[in-house]
């Protein structure tokens, strides 16, 4: 990775939310938006808001943007303009992608998911076993919550169709060895069905170097609206019967969409393009490790204790006081963490955390070496 400096403060004068006093450090449940997003999201309203397909000035300008948000999707995932799907987020798309192609599945296959997932990518596939009787097996984590990739090895039979699995984990950060499980997966005959949206704001996504079969991921996770955005490859999709409207065009989209989020959407990808990746990971890095270097001895990490094979998304506890209280103390101090178990219900249990879960300080590149210190000199408090 090749260093970067951020311009920290040119970066925050482009949010209004951040002249706020609040520390965010709730990324991982959704960014904060730029003022760009904002005002292309009015912009669109004020100026151009209609369905697609009239004759008329503000219709053409919608079916524009439509054409521009596709072009923009594709771009940010590495595949087709056709390809992209957009939907209302992660977890409404993943149902009905994995329905589609639950029409291709008999009774009896088998799907994998991993321990490391967020339940948008594990409910899917059990509401469809329920439906069809197929078998869903779980990958296990290691204790130092990495996915067991023998584990997946050995799971992996002549009747397992997909192998469901995060890029990043959404609870401790963990990022997985995407191109290890498609090789096994692929190898194996079966698809590879991708949940990039803990991913979304730490690093590019590229779906041919990730060989993603259905990859899916939420804008408002990467400083854009609140929606969902996914892709399948144009081959796979053909072959699946969806679930839509005769006269819908596209596959996968049912209804009219939110044409000012995908206003905002492309103003979010214009937003990151302007940063840069080398430079929004050189901050994430060096932020991450501020905070793994300072974590007062009552807290127990969990999770990789460097930020080597992790994002900066830290789930920890406090000796003697539960998550909720840790991030009511917080908030009362304007820093705004996480507490539970985020929907990541499997990882939870697997570390034991069952009783509260745990806090999650969730970092992403507008945060401050500053904040940092507020929060670990906070948690010093307790
Ligand atoms: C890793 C991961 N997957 C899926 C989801 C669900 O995304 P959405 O809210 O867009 O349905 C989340 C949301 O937090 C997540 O962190």
């Amino acid at each position: 990775m090749s260093l970067v400096a951020l311009d920290i403060d040119s970066v925050r004068a482009r949010f209004s939310a951040l002249r706020a006093p609040t520390a965010f450090f709730d990324g991982s449940g959704g960014t904060q938006v730029p003022d760009s997003v904002i005002d292309a999201i009015a912009g669109y309203l004020r100026e151009s808001n209609a369905n697609l397909g009239g004759a008329f000035g503000s219709s053409r300008r919608t079916d524009a943007l439509l054409t521009e948000a596709r072009l923009t999707a594709a771009a940010f995932l590495a595949c087709d303009p056709d390809e992209t799907i957009f939907g209302a987020n992660m977890t409404t798309l993943n149902f009905a992608l994995t329905r589609a192609v639950g029409r291709t599945l008999r009774e009896g296959d088998e799907i994998l998911v991993t321990k490391l997932d967020h339940d948008g990518n594990v409910s899917p596939w059990l509401e469809l076993a329920h439906d069809l009787g197929l078998k869903v097996g779980f990958v296990e984590i290691a204790d130092d919550t990495t996915l067991d990739y023998d584990d997946l090895e050995r799971k992996l039979t002549d009747r397992t169709r997909v192998v469901a699995y995060t890029l990043a984990s959404n609870a401790v950060g963990t990022l997985t060895d995407a191109r290890r499980i498609a090789e096994l997966a692929h190898g194996a005959g079966a698809l590879t069905w991708i949940d990039a949206v803990h991913y979304g704001p730490h690093a590019p996504i590229d779906v041919n170097e990730l060989k993603a079969d259905v990859l899916l991921c939420s804008p408002y996770k990467y400083f854009g609206p609140h929606l969902g955005l996914a892709t399948v490859r144009t081959e796979l999709a053909a072959q699946w019967r969806t679930y839509k409207v005769r006269p819908a065009t596209h596959r996968f989209e049912t209804g009219t969409l939110a044409h000012e989020l995908l206003a905002g959407f492309v103003a979010a990808v214009e937003y990151i393009e302007s940063i840069g990746w080398p430079a929004i990971q050189t901050q994430e890095r060096a932020l991450g490790q501020q905070f793994l270097d300072g974590l007062p001895e009552r807290c127990t990490l969990f999770g990789l204790p460097t930020m080597e094979g992790r994002v900066p998304t830290f789930a920890f506890t406090v000796d003697g006081h539960s998550p909720r209280a840790v991030a009511e103390h917080l908030g009362a101090r304007d820093i705004a963490v996480w507490d539970g178990d985020y929907y990541a219900v499997e990882v939870m249990q697997r570390l034991g955390l069952t009783d509260g879960g745990a806090v999650r300080a969730g970092l992403v590149h507008y945060n401050t070496a500053a904040e940092v210190d507020r929060l670990l000199g906070a948690l010093d408090e307790l």
